[in-house]
């Protein structure tokens, strides 16, 4: 039987924060001195290097597994609905946003795009995506497209909200970052809301979209709720 499932965020970076952590358990229990030549490393202070790096997989864990629900309404209730909006979700993955938008929507329609990075969500696939869709009972509002952030398949000026959780930071290069928050200032309707959420570069995309003309105002990231620390970029096209 199926389950909703949104997946776990960046599964190889918790994978090397719980090796970490174990190496800082374990070698001291183990090693407690290593002596290179004449050289003698106490290697106690590991402890505190296994404690860190355990609190913060625990940590990233909770934000996949709780937190990002809460992050999703923190985003989604920074939006005036009226539900008829055509919304964009960029990066979709197993589509947290766009079932989330489709659940404000009565006559809109949400449209989720991804290119289905493994490394950055577990079991991120398409069918996964649309399994969740059905789940949530939303199909008849939600399309998944694969599209690129940096180059979309849209028309100018087709949507009236855009959003974007923890996406725009796997694109590895500012340039390509740069088309990426082009593309969502183009895709944007005169008079559209954006919300852009993510860990880095926040001052980047702001500096990107007010250059395209947009208006911007970053919010404080919530530290109870997500892990990394998720900043929230809203952007307005006059
Ligand atoms: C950490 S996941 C977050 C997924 C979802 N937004 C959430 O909050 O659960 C990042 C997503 O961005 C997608 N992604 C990365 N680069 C992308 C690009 N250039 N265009 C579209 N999606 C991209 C990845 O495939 C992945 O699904």
């Amino acid at each position: 039987m199926k389950k909703i499932d949104y997946g776990i965020d960046a599964p190889h970076v918790i994978r090397n924060l719980i090796i970490f952590s174990v190496i800082g358990f374990l070698g001291p229990i183990f090693f407690p001195i290593i002596k290179i030549g004449p050289v003698i490393i106490a290697i106690s202070g590991f402890l505190w290097m296994g404690i860190a790096c355990g609190l913060m997989a625990v940590w990233m864990i909770l934000y996949s597994v709780y937190g990002k629900l809460k992050h999703r309404d923190r985003i989604l209730n920074m939006i005036d609905w009226n539900g008829s909006e055509m919304v964009l979700d960029v990066g979709t993955g197993r589509g947290l946003l766009v079932i989330g938008a489709a659940k404000r929507l009565t006559t809109g329609k949400a449209i989720g795009i991804d290119i289905w990075n493994m490394e950055d969500l577990t079991k991120n696939k398409m069918e996964n995506t649309l399994d969740n869709v059905v789940l949530e009972g939303v199909k008849e509002k939600v399309e998944i497209k694969n599209d690129n952030a940096i180059q979309m398949s849209f028309a100018n000026n087709t949507f009236d909200i855009v959003i974007s959780n923890l996406c725009l930071h796997n694109i590895y290069n500012s340039e390509d970052r740069k088309k990426a928050c082009s593309e969502i200032s183009r895709v944007l309707k005169n008079g559209g809301v954006g919300i852009i959420s993510d860990f880095k570069h926040i001052n980047e995309y702001r500096n990107n979209f007010a250059q395209s003309g947009l208006k911007t105002k970053i919010l404080p990231a919530s530290y109870f709720t997500t892990f990394p620390p998720l900043a929230i970029l809203k952007i307005n096209k006059l």
